[in-house]
């Protein structure tokens, strides 16, 4: 017998767990499904199996990994969704309660468990080499089987990615290799960086080891065609606070934030930390070189969202809420200056992933088109901005909340020339659909929408996987 969640504001509404396995075989289409468009619609979130220990505070980076798949082939529709099983999942399902603290806050840890294996495998959701891994920072990546979502296990690449893995890898488009890192990688806290280039036929290819100026929780980095920059800001890890009873994770203010820049291919000797001032993003949309200066366009704010100050507090609306930003990195100088691109709140920022690490002209997130509907667990409209230009041109649906939009190319088109697809959940009717829009005509609305038969709630990352 579980027992019931506790009151909180994401395990409510459209954040509430949704608890089920569902199989649909074909799923109802209202509009026209391109016939381009065959593949997989892959979405990773949080969907908790148990509530959590009366004493400990549910946080929405918590939460087992569930994994829904909407597979598109000749014009026919079906779903899947499963969990992921994790050594916490199987654990925890065997014992038929929670044994984990929060964000594996061993405070709060059952004896019979060891911290180390604290992975909710929910934060992304990836393909490689033929493969598809679900992805959380703090772990090796997972493998699923692709069809049927059946948890395969760990993949270490023959110990080259043992230990955290971020959610946020970096595929070149050209290359097909993968560039991806894990902090506090010799054990919680430590400053250790590992840097990782897997090659696209999935072999590890180079294993660096990199030192932070301080434990950073870094959730992303960039990647252009000559360098990998690792921004080092100041949301700090610390042991000792979460011994304390306190979130592991705080926004240190006075801490400077560093950029770390090497070749990417470069070495430990190689890398140079730049010094700024503290600045905040999770997501990195795209990076690419201008010149001497190296370019990268963030979801960006002042303090990080949804986590405390080191006194405990909460960040104001005002330093939390995430906009289009631009760092460059001058690298003749030494500096980094941040601009804005647009000032609409956003969550979630893509791009036509065929121009990763190149120059790029549109930005797709879902964003707020009113402020008031502007709150980190959903978003009322999809966006594609370009930056030609600076025009931001929006489908909105008030009263919606929409997930990450992902961008499916159109075989042989020029960048942008292809489909947006993103989650909508209409909370009026408490319906969910997969929304498909022209990514060069995204005001015009929905060119086609499944309908799926049940609420999907809130999630983190998606990827499209064509056939
Ligand atoms: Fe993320």
């Amino acid at each position: 017998m579980a027992a019931p969640f506790p009151k909180h504001p994401f395990l409510t509404g459209h954040a509430a767990p949704f608890g089920a396995e569902l199989d649909a075989p074909d799923l109802i289409v209202t509009g026209a499904l391109p016939a381009d468009l065959q593949g997989t619609f892959y979405r990773n979130g949080p969907d908790p199996l148990y509530p959590p220990h009366p004493d400990d505070k549910y946080h929405p980076f918590d939460g087992d990994g569930m994994i829904y798949a909407f597979k598109i082939a000749d014009g026919r529709v079906s779903l899947r969704n499963r969990w992921v099983r994790t050594p916490k999942f199987r654990a925890e399902r065997a014992a038929g309660r929670r044994l984990f603290g929060v964000l594996g806050n061993p405070r709060f840890n059952d004896p019979s468990v060891s911290p180390a294996e604290y992975d909710t495998a929910n934060t992304h959701i990836w393909p490689h080499a033929g493969r598809l891994f679900a992805l959380m920072e703090g772990c090796p990546p997972t493998e699923l089987d692709p069809e049927t979502l059946d948890t395969i296990g760990y993949e270490t690449f023959d110990g080259a990615t043992a230990g955290p893995f971020t959610a946020h890898p970096k595929l070149d488009p050209a290359t097909g290799e993968l560039f991806a890192f894990g902090w506090s990688a010799k054990g919680p806290g430590s400053t250790a960086l590992r840097y990782n280039v897997i090659d696209a036929a999935g072999e590890s290819a180079s294993t660096q080891w990199l030192d932070q100026p301080y434990c950073s929780m870094m959730h992303d980095m960039a990647l252009t065609e000559n360098f990998a920059v690792f921004p080092c800001l100041p949301l700090a890890f610390s042991l000792e606070r979460a011994m304390r009873g306190q979130s592991p994770t705080a926004w240190e203010e006075e801490r400077s934030a560093f950029f770390g820049v090497m070749p990417r291919y470069g070495t430990a000797t190689d890398l140079r930390w730049i010094e700024a001032d503290p600045t905040f993003a999770y997501h990195i949309a795209n990076a690419f070189e201008r010149g001497s200066e190296i370019v990268i366009d963030v979801a960006g704010s002042r303090k990080a969202p949804l986590m405390p100050d080191s006194s405990g507090r909460q960040p104001a609306w005002a330093d939390a809420r995430m906009t289009l930003k631009r760092w460059v990195i001058d690298l003749a100088a030494g500096r980094m200056r941040e601009e804005s691109i647009d000032d609409q709140s956003l969550q979630f920022p893509r791009i036509d992933d065929r121009v990763n690490g190149r120059t790029n002209r549109f930005i797709y997130f879902n964003g707020a088109a009113k402020e008031a509907n502007s709150r980190i667990e959903g978003f009322d409209s999809v966006s594609a901005f370009d930056l030609e230009g600076g025009v931001r041109r929006s489908y909105t649906v008030d009263g919606s909340f929409f997930g990450e939009p992902v961008f499916a190319p159109r075989a042989g088109g020029r960048e942008g020339e292809g489909y947006l697809m993103a989650l909508e959940w209409r909370p009026s009717t408490h319906t969910s659909a997969l929304v498909i829009l022209d990514a060069r005509n995204v005001a015009d609305g929905p060119i086609a929408e499944i309908v799926a038969p049940a609420r999907v709630p809130a999630g983190f990352h998606c990827h499209w996987r064509p056939a």
